[in-house]
């Protein structure tokens, strides 16, 4: 009595396990996002998005949509646009002031990342 208890519960237990595998395999994964972050971006193409509402800037070999945070920005407006559709690795670093920016500005950058910046095309 017991015994053939065991078995099937044994068995009921495997076969719950088996439909979950079964189950998860069917099951389309999680949508990947389209590799958009790591898309190559040529200097070409940055520099169609040098407007401040479509402002795109190359920062360290990444290539980021600052549009939306343009508005939120400390600085004078004319200090930050004229870099829209640049390579601003150096503006960045200095604030085109000789001051860093803080660790605070660092952290942000990663939510605007759309790729890399390939200036040539491929690399
Ligand atoms: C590349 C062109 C840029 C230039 C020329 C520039 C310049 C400046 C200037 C002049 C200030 C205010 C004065 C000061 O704090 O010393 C400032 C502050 C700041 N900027 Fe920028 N900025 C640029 C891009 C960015 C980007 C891409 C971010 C972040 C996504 C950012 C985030 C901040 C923050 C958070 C501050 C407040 C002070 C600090 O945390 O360092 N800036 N920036």
């Amino acid at each position: 009595m017991m015994r053939k208890l065991y078995f099937a519960s044994t068995a009921t237990f495997w076969i719950v396990v088996l439909g979950f595998w079964a189950g998860s395999a069917l099951t389309p994964g999680v949508q990947q996002p389209a590799v958009a972050a790591d898309r190559d971006i040529t200097a070409a193409e940055l520099a169609r998005h040098a407007t401040p509402a479509d402002c795109w800037m190359a920062i360290r070999g990444a290539v980021y949509d600052l549009s939306p945070y343009l508005p939120d920005h400390p600085s004078r407006p004319s200090i930050i646009e004229p870099w829209c559709g640049k390579e601003a690795t150096e503006a960045y670093a200095t604030k085109t002031k000789g001051r860093a920016h803080s660790g605070e500005a660092d952290a942000m950058l990663p939510k605007y990342r759309i790729g890399r910046f390939a200036p040539g095309g491929a690399q």
